[in-house]
């Protein structure tokens, strides 16, 4: 696979490159969708598009939603991850191999991807965009190797994390005044919010059109134990559907060339 550099996130490879060695060095374990949101609402939202050909999972870090979909019986036969860095690649390979599920794994800017107009039926992209220079470029590029009839699903952070912002207000506000904040991250890199209407118009500025859109996941910062993740993810779970959760998600699909004109 030839790899193609050119858009402005080419600089912060280095940087990820370093994230990989510090966070993500070895092949996790599955998470468990009783304390993860992300993983339960983003596997379902997938899996309610199967099944399918071909799917590239953009920004796939540790491979660890290639795993959870490899488990699946309707499972796409053809598995593609991209990601910025190759160490964390290398991590992702390892969790494959450990599973003994077929994946292609390539480093790649999302911004500039090397794969033809058109090449598959799903893309997934899980907390990936708001990491890039130009998530309008990183967006263009999902829609554009996708091919007509396919679906996109994608997640990001929404600066609409009400219930989030909420709970953790005291501590940010006490955090803001003993100037701690950033000191706990390991690595400095681009992290963005989006407007859920905005993501929505980012998309369909993309060419494809919106069919579905969610948020999910609360959190309490400096409080990851299991109990509590599990006490979020089953309020989230109770409240839903609504539209102040920390992660929003959008599943859209590319009309064909007829339906578009
Ligand atoms: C928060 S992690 C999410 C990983 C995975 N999707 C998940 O949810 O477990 C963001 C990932 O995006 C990758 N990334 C950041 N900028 C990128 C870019 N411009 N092109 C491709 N991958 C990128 C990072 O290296 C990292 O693995």
């Amino acid at each position: 696979m030839r790899v193609t550099w050119g858009g402005p996130s080419d600089s912060l490879r280095d940087i990820y490159e370093h994230r990989g060695e510090l966070e993500y060095d070895e092949p996790g374990v599955l998470p468990d969708p009783r304390l993860s949101r992300k993983f339960e609402r983003m596997t379902a939202l997938v899996a309610e598009t199967l099944p399918a050909e071909s799917l590239l999972d953009a920004g796939c870090g540790d491979g660890r939603f290639l795993a959870g979909l490899a488990r699946l019986s309707d499972r796409p036969t053809h598995l593609v991850g991209i990601d910025i860095s190759q160490r964390i690649l290398d991590t992702a390979r390892r969790w494959a191999e450990r599973d003994g599920f077929d994946v292609e794994l390539v480093r790649a800017n999302m911004e500039k991807l090397p794969f033809a107009d058109a090449s598959f039926d799903r893309v997934l992209s899980v907390q990936a965009i708001e990491h890039l220079l130009d998530p309008q470029a990183g967006i263009g590029e999902l829609a554009r190797v996708l091919r007509p009839g396919g679906k996109l699903i994608l997640s990001t952070d929404s600066s609409h994390n009400l219930v989030s912002r909420t709970i953790n207000a005291p501590r940010a506000a006490l955090v803001g005044i003993l100037r701690l904040r950033g000191r706990r991250l390991r690595v400095h890199f681009p992290h963005f919010q989006f407007d859920p209407d905005e993501l929505v118009r980012m998309v369909e500025a993309a060419g494809l059109r919106v069919e579905h859109r969610e948020t999910f996941a609360f959190h309490v910062d400096g409080l990851s134990t299991p109990v509590v993740a599990r006490l979020a993810a089953a309020a989230d779970r109770a409240l839903s559907p609504h539209s102040v959760g920390d992660i929003v998600a959008v599943v859209a699909s590319k009309g064909y060339a007829d339906e578009r004109t």
